[in-house]
Parts: structure tokens; sequence; C-alpha cells
């Protein structure tokens, strides 16, 4: 993108249909460089939570590691499917879903490479908030910074999530911490000095000459998305906001160690279907 291409970055209202049309092309045009720069911390067939780098494997929030065997796992906003991957790993039936046509022929390729037929993950590209599944198609649901922090309207994908799991069964989400919005995107000090109020809502927005978004992300308090969960008929059973481990030298966009010492990065959702 040539300088004078740029988008410009500003706090403004955005619908969903503006933000999902923004993001796909968005995700589309930065599906590759997201890959090139990530795809090594994020491992091929790794379920990381976040930039902290909290595994599945350790935190066990979808429950055992031993028994997702059978299970049917819907993973939402997968990107290139590395979490699905890890769950096939495991003997579940993992479905990754993702808006992003680009995203999702990464989780092609990478799952060819390993065994030819796309990682025993089953691809399917689709918006979050109109989830193409029958009601009671999944035991699981998970999204590791898919989807979540990225539509207008979260309680319409909670209740697309809640229509497609079975009874008893768990979604675990996670997004950017809520406190981070009160604090600049940087992963030095400028990024520890409050600069703006955690109680402002308004959407993140990158726009091009015209005012037409290119990209949206969307701030929820840590209260309005414990209520979002509770308005899609979840029951909350836990909220896991890990700290950064001293292994973890790795920066990723705003998220660094130096910031990870004094305040949360990521907050992840634990969600129960009853
Ligand atoms: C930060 S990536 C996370 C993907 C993966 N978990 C990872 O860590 O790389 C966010 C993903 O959410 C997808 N996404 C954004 N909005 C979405 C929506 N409304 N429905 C489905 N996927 C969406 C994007 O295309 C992108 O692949």
């Amino acid at each position: 993108m040539s300088q004078e291409d740029e988008p410009e970055a500003t706090r403004r209202e955005s619908g969903q249909n503006e933000t999902s049309r923004a993001n796909r092309s968005w995700w589309d045009r930065n599906a590759d460089d997201y890959q090139q720069e990530h795809g090594a911390f994020l491992g091929d067939h790794r379920f990381v939570w976040g930039p902290e780098g909290l595994d599945e494997a350790d935190a066990g929030l979808l429950g055992p590691a031993a028994e997702l065997r059978g299970r049917d796992v819907l993973e939402i906003g997968a990107g290139a499917a590395q979490c699905a991957r890890w769950l096939a790993e495991r003997g579940a039936r993992p479905v990754a879903l993702d808006l992003s046509h680009r995203q999702l022929q990464h989780a092609r390729r990478i799952g060819e490479s390993a065994d030819r037929t796309a990682g025993g993950v089953a691809l399917v590209e689709a918006d979050a908030a109109a989830l193409p599944f029958a009601a009671g198609s999944f035991d699981l649901a998970c999204s590791a910074y898919g989807a979540l922090p990225f539509v207008a309207e979260p309680v319409r994908v909670l209740r697309e999530v809640r229509r497609v799991l079975r009874p008893g069964g768990r979604l675990v989400f996670s997004v950017t911490h809520p406190v981070r919005w009160a604090f600049p995107d940087e992963p030095g000090p400028e990024g520890l000095t409050l600069a703006a109020s955690y109680f402002d809502r308004t959407p993140y927005v990158e726009q091009d000459d015209s005012g037409d978004a290119v990209y949206v992300e969307h701030h929820r308090t840590m209260g309005d998305r414990v209520r979002d969960v509770v308005a899609a008929g979840f029951r909350l059973v836990d909220l896991v906001e890990p700290e950064w481990p001293s292994w973890n030298r790795q920066e990723w966009g705003g998220w660094s160690p130096l910031r990870g010492a004094f305040i949360p990065g990521t907050a992840i959702f634990v969600c129960v279907r009853d």
C-alpha cells in the first residue's frame, strides 16, 4: 500500500454489515502477512489462546484433552485452523469456520502439507453471525481471538453459537482484554500510559479516503462481555486472565513482555450451554 493509500485510524460507529464487509476484505488482504509474521508462534497444530502463549494443552479450558475424542467441535474465526488441527490430533471432529477465504486457504495449505487431507479439519467460509449449521450440531465451540473482537453485535454471534451447541456444551473464547482499550496499542513504555476512557465503546475504525471502513474492532467493557454471555443464554463458569510467563520474550503487536508484567492482555471466557 502506498503512502497515499494509508487508511486513517479513527473512532466512530460501524454497524454489523459495514464491519463484516471491511473485516472480510482486510483479512483476505492481510492473511499472507499475518501467517508469515505469526505462523511460527501459532505453530501448525498448536492451540494457543493468545499472545501470552497459554496453551490449551496446559489450560484444559475445553475440558480434559483425553475427553476430546469423538467430540464435534466448532472453531469460530479459525484463521489457518491451527487450533482445530490440535483438536483433530486429539481425536475430536473439528469444523474450522472463518469469514476470510484467504485465511482458509492457509488452513488448507498447512493441513495438506501435513497429510494431504486438510489435517482432518472441515473448513467452512461463513460469518459467525449466521452459522450455517443445524441446531445442536456441536459438543464444544472455541475461538482464540476469532470473530468476537471484530463483530458489532456479539450477542448475535453468541446466540448463534448457543443454537448450534448441544445441551451441556461448552463455549470458550478469548478476546483482547477490555482494559487494553484505555492504553495505546504499543508494546513499549508508551503503551503503559492511560490515553483513552475504558468506558468509551466507540469502535476502532480504519477508513479509506472515501470514509469507507477497511478494518474495524469493537470494544466491550468486561461487564459488557459478561452481560453478552448471559444475554445469549450461557452460564459463565470461569474468566481467565493469563499472566505473561517468563519464558515468552516474543512481542505480538501491542502485546509484549514489558506490558504483560503490568496489565492483562487477554480475557478468556468459559461458558456452558445448560
Ligand atoms: C486474530 S485472527 C484469529 C485466528 C486464529 N485463532 C489465530 O490465532 O490466528 C481473527 C480471525 O477472525 C476472523 N473473523 C473476523 N470476523 C469474523 C466473523 N464475523 N466471522 C467469522 N470469522 C471472522 C478473521 O478472518 C480472522 O481469521
